[in-house]
């Protein structure tokens, strides 16, 4: 029997998740909740959902649908209160990214989970990617496990409108999450410490700071550096990034885009080693995007299984964030274990 979900927020995302929720044989969209209700009962029409439950009130649409489990993508403001609402409703959450808006706010709502015993998990959309996994695995099969050097840098000139555009440090919460948890994801090393400046070129269409550099002391010894900015025209990277790893056998790239591939050390002889090029093998059956962690989320629904995103897991990667912005504030390192 397909699962009842209750979906929240009818943004821009909201709408993408409900065309994802609907499209998912395993789940029936039951309702959608809009602190503006005409945006909810619009966005349900769209999607021809005429017995959907739609209006602005969470708490009476979770009593009155009784979902399986809660979407929340609503604006990261209010994470923490749609997220603790439902969860004390005894209903699982699948939430968009970032975390909430504070590490206060995230502690609190892995507090919440606890409490009730409800699996919460952040759908870190970025992370379901074949091309991400096959990068992963190629550095895990032939770069040698620990990695020493990580680097990654992301420049994409984007004008968004809307609240990206008004909100404090709107590249590394908003956007360097993705970043940062995948370093985490690629490496298997969690952060110790950081030292980060944010900063806005005098030209940037942004009001907080929308450009960074960190650099990230992580478990093992890895130092992982992020180079990033929202308002870099032309010659843009992909959203994933361009990224370089370094093992103890060799260095492998991705440019976020294409296939990656590695230079494996042969023979340590001579000035420089003799390597050889690998490249790598990616999934054709791999399901990404939102798609890919809603099927994560239901599969730990119906096992118990812990899934990529967990928020005790999750909440690292948001750790990595505010740690940056604490830094870039205070002009100190900032120690994150
Ligand atoms: N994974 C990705 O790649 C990706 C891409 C875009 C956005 N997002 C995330 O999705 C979330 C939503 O982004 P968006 O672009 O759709 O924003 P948006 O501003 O277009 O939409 C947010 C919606 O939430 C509603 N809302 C705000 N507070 C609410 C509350 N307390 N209760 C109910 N509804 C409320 C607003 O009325 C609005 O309709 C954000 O967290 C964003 O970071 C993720």
């Amino acid at each position: 029997m397909a699962m009842k979900a209750l979906l929240v927020g009818a943004g821009g995302m909201g709408r993408a998740w409900g065309r994802n929720l609907v499209e998912n044989e395993d789940v029936e969209l039951v309702g959608w909740v809009d602190i503006n209700a005409a945006a909810a009962a619009e966005a349900a029409e769209q999607l021809r959902l005429s017995s959907a439950f739609t209006g602005d009130d969470l708490s009476k649409a979770i009593a009155e649908v009784k979902p399986d489990f809660v979407v929340d993508v609503t604006i990261p403001e209010a994470h923490r209160d749609v997220t603790v609402t439902a969860l004390k409703a005894g209903a699982p959450v699948l939430g968009e990214k970032p975390m909430a808006a504070s590490m206060e706010q995230a502690r609190e709502m892995v507090a919440a989970s606890e409490a009730s015993g409800k699996l919460y998990m952040v759908s870190q959309s970025r992370r379901y990617d074949a091309r991400l996994h096959a990068y992963r695995q190629l550095i895990a099969d032939r770069i040698g496990g620990s990695l020493g050097i990580l680097n990654s840098d992301f420049y994409i000139g984007a004008h968004f409108g809307g609240f990206r555009d008004e909100m404090p440090s709107p590249l590394v919460l908003d956007m360097a999450i993705h970043t940062f948890d995948a370093a985490r994801y690629l490496s298997g090393a969690d952060p110790i410490a950081v030292y980060c400046e944010e900063f806005n070129p005098s030209w940037s269409w942004y009001k907080g700071d929308a450009s960074a550099t960190a650099i990230f002391e992580m478990t093992g010894g890895l130092r992982y550096t992020y180079r990033g900015s929202w308002c870099s025209e032309g010659a843009g990277t992909s959203w994933e990034g361009d990224w370089r790893a370094v093992g103890p056998h060799g260095t492998a790239v991705w440019d976020g885009e294409h296939a990656p591939s590695a230079d494996v050390v042969l023979e340590a002889a001579g000035f420089h080693s003799k390597t050889e090029k690998v490249s790598s093998e990616i999934a054709p059956d791999y399901i990404g995007g939102i798609a890919g962690s809603l099927r994560d989320f239901i599969h730990a629904l119906k096992t118990g299984e812990t899934p990529m995103g967990e928020c005790h897991d999750n909440i690292k990667s948001l750790q990595m964030v505010f740690g940056a912005m604490e830094s870039a504030r205070t002009g100190q390192r900032v120690r994150l274990d």
